[in-house]
């Protein structure tokens, strides 16, 4: 009897928020390969401004989901409404934050950015 193995990195997901600047797309590249390109079973690049994939300039990968329209300058219920409605979000195991701006609770506590 054989079955298919299933390892638990094959499951998990990696979001990154900020995919599109320096450091998010350094993270979101990697995610993509490192250490292999099995790691993840799925990426999802979160930007705030709509990007063409090809402006990414990343390998061919049918696990990669680009998703704008998240401004983390919005209200914290606007910003998890935006999330809601990501494809995959829920199967998020992993979490890359390269956001340019903190969201709102880091802004009123008063931290830098
Ligand atoms: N660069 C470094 O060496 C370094 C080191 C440590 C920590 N950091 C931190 O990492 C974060 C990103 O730095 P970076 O140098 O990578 O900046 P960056 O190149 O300017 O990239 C900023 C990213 O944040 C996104 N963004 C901007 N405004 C947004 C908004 N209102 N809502 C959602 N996303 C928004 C941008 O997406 P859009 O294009 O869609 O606006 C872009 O993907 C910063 O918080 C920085 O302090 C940076």
């Amino acid at each position: 009897m054989s079955s298919a193995s299933t390892s638990p990195a094959d499951r998990r997901t990696a979001l990154i928020f900020g995919a599109s600047g320096i450091t998010g797309w350094a993270i979101l590249r990697e995610t993509l390969n490192y250490p292999s390109e099995n790691e993840f079973a799925r990426v999802i690049a979160l930007v705030n401004r709509p990007i063409d994939r090809s402006e990414l300039f990343l390998p061919a990968s049918d696990k990669l989901t680009i998703a704008s329209g998240v401004d983390l300058t919005k209200s914290v219920n606007e910003v998890a409404a935006s999330l809601s409605t990501v494809q995959g979000i829920r199967d998020v195991t992993d979490v890359y934050f390269a956001g340019k701006r903190p969201v709102l609770p880091f802004t009123r506590m008063g931290a830098r950015h």
